[in-house]
């Protein structure tokens, strides 16, 4: 009998979001634990793994061949969304990288999303680049979470398809629409560490030769955002 696949709490929040009979791509998949854990707990799932690098799709090639599940869960090579078909998944996954580079793999892997109603998300960093994707294609912010795991505070973020997209104000789309309606705990103990290093940042630039002026106050709008939102801890 093969073993079950443990994930991490951050990868199982986010297959939490995965519907029962999910027909998915995990973009990025590395050693594919993600789909391999999907369809090894619900029979009826089936799973794309993509990765740009061969190193990591032979790790997701042998996790898929420790746990014989290859029925189940295809490893694809490729750069983003390019490694599927049109019409071949109802759902997207893309998880441990930054907002920027899913955003790019979302941008320019559009023409592979007619067919997908739900995309989840988990950026490391510059999550805004998400949720602003999000709203200019037609998904609505669905779900956020916030997740704290070996030292980090992570964000899933869960965008569904929807005719009219909700707009969302720069503010709601750098702290998320969820997250800040709920201001957890472990929400305001991430934007005190985005404070304090925002205001280095901004000292930062202030004393650089060469001032990137219009930046600078753009980080300052953001500062004032982030301070006017911890005012409200009422931890
Ligand atoms: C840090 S790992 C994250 C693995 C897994 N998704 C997770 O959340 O634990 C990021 C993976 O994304 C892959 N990657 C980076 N850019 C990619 C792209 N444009 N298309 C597909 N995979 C990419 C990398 O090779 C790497 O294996």
């Amino acid at each position: 009998m093969t073993e079950d696949i443990k994930l991490s709490n951050r990868l199982l929040l986010v297959a939490s979001y995965l519907p029962k009979g999910a027909n998915f791509a995990d973009i990025g998949s590395d050693h594919a634990y993600l789909p391999c854990f999907v369809c090894q707990q619900d029979p009826t799932a089936t799973a794309i793994a993509g990765e740009v690098n061969v190193g990591p799709l032979s790790s997701a090639q042998e996790t898929i061949n420790k746990y014989n599940l290859n029925e189940y869960v295809e490893a694809r090579l490729g750069d983003g969304l390019s490694v599927l078909q049109q019409n071949e998944v109802n759902q997207v996954v893309i998880a441990g990288m930054g907002g920027s580079l899913i955003r790019t793999i979302l941008e320019n892997g559009k023409d592979k999303l007619s067919s997908v109603n739900l995309i989840i998300t988990q950026p490391n960093v510059d999550e805004k680049n998400v949720r602003n994707w999000f709203m200019e294609n037609h998904f609505n912010i669905q779900d956020e979470s916030i997740l704290e795991e070996n030292g980090h505070i992570y964000e899933i973020i869960v965008g569904i398809r929807v005719n009219n997209a909700t707009t969302l104000s720069e503010k709601e789309q750098l702290f998320g629409p969820k997250l800040l309606a709920q201001r957890n705990e472990l929400f305001y103990k991430k934007w005190e560490s985005e404070r304090v290093k925002l205001i280095r940042v901004i000292s930062q630039m202030q004393n650089a030769k060469n001032q990137d002026r219009e930046k600078i106050s753009k980080f300052q709008e953001q500062l004032g955002w982030i301070e006017e939102v911890l005012e409200d801890d009422h931890y």
